[in-house]
């Protein structure tokens, strides 16, 4: 092994976030798998843009991000979404988790107050805590938002904003129907809050269109829709963007740390116009949702076959199985004696801000292959045989 490699390992200095010990299926893990990241293909644009003569992209860059990034993403957002997306309306990030603790910076204050669904992708409320925001949570199941308790509740503490993730939801893969999308912007005038739509899966839709992105009630200047490149391409890019009304997006773009820092992720920026322009982005997501529509089928199958004692709504896009427990067991209990057999799975309550979800666990197709997700599966039903 070479030496600086062997150095790093022995220091414990780590390069991914999650290290999954090699003896562990976890069905769990909400990221794609390396083999599902395209080396090649990155190293491919990176050769051209490193090998031409403006070096423009290593400078300061513009606070709203590189207009030619802007532009060529305006192209392939406007084909992807099938209606006309402008680069004055987009806003370069850092991911959505970037953009959320900017939203959360610019447009609120702490002890503010804030809606999400029940349940939520549970690393966003870590990020609303981080600015000691007020979180009130909003049921939201199979039905989808329940809009009478939401009036009720907008009559007595209105929020600053409402974190929605509209489309394939992670963990409950629930997509908001178009007119529970125009009900919730009808009640965002009336109340006066912002929708933050978190489209992190709206691009990966496998078996069903989603309804228009929120991108497309951008005429309103009080909704934003974040995208990002993490679940199209490679979380360690760290490219995202926001889609908002341009008077939003001014507010954005005077902010101190990109008067100090320009704008966010030039280089990134400069990379990915050459992916989306030469066409590969749009192969990798073909790519994804043929593969990630053969691993549901594997992980339904055994499901079906080995597990009764739970229930779910097929996914039609994103990353995974929201599974309810029949038998009366809870999530916690699951979890514990799933890890008696080296599998692992994310409880229900990790995606509740008010402690419940406990008959509810989530797991996700996307990090493993087939093959390791059956015997994943396989290895979850001995916790319900009581096989040890
Ligand atoms: C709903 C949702 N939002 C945001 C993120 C993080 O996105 P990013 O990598 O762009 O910060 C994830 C990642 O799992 C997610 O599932």
């Amino acid at each position: 092994m070479p030496y600086l490699r062997y150095k790093r390992i022995m220091l414990n200095l780590p390069t991914i976030q999650t290290v999954i010990p090699p003896d562990i299926i976890d069905l769990g893990a909400g990221e794609p798998s390396l083999s599902l990241i395209p080396l090649e293909m990155i190293n491919t644009s990176a050769q051209k843009v490193l090998s031409q003569s403006d070096n423009s992209f290593l400078q300061y860059g513009s606070e709203q991000g590189d207009g030619h990034f802007r532009f060529v993403l305006s192209q392939f957002l406007s084909k992807q979404y099938e209606f006309d997306i402008s680069p004055e309306k987009l806003f370069v990030t850092n991911g959505i988790s970037n953009a959320l603790d900017l939203i959360c910076t610019l447009f609120t204050q702490a002890g503010d107050t804030i809606y999400v669904e029940e349940p939520t992708y549970f690393l966003a409320p870590r990020i609303f805590a981080d600015h000691k925001l007020n979180i009130i949570s909003i049921q939201s199941d199979d039905q989808g938002i329940d809009f009478e308790l939401l009036e009720q509740k907008l009559k007595t503490i209105p929020p600053k904003f409402f974190y929605i993730i509209p489309t394939f939801q992670n963990p409950s893969g629930h997509t908001l129907s178009q007119e529970e999308r125009t009900q919730l912007i009808s009640l965002s005038i009336k109340y006066n809050f912002i929708i933050v739509a978190d489209e992190a899966y709206q691009l990966l839709g496998y078996t069903q269109k989603p309804p228009s992105s929120f991108a497309a009630y951008t005429d309103q200047k009080n909704i934003i829709a974040l995208g990002s490149f993490s679940k199209i391409l490679a979380p360690g890019l760290r490219l995202g963007w926001l889609h908002a009304h341009p008077v939003t997006i001014q507010k954005i773009t005077i902010c101190g740390l990109l008067d100090s820092g320009g704008g966010l992720n030039p280089f990134t920026s400069a990379l990915l116009r050459d992916v989306i322009d030469s066409g590969n982005l749009e192969n990798n997501i073909l790519k994804l949702k043929n593969t990630y529509s053969q691993r549901i089928q594997s992980m339904h199958l055994v499901l079906q076959k080995n597990i009764p004692e739970v229930s779910y709504t097929h996914p039609h896009g994103g990353y995974f199985f929201w599974l309810q427990l029949n038998n009366g067991m809870d999530a916690t209990t699951l979890r514990e004696k799933a890890k008696a057999h080296k599998v692992d799975i994310r409880q229900g309550k990790k995606f509740s801000t008010s402690n419940g979800l406990d008959q509810f666990f989530r797991i996700s197709f996307a990090h493993y292959e087939s093959e390791k997700i059956e015997e994943g599966i396989l290895r979850l039903s001995n916790c319900f045989t009581g096989k040890e």
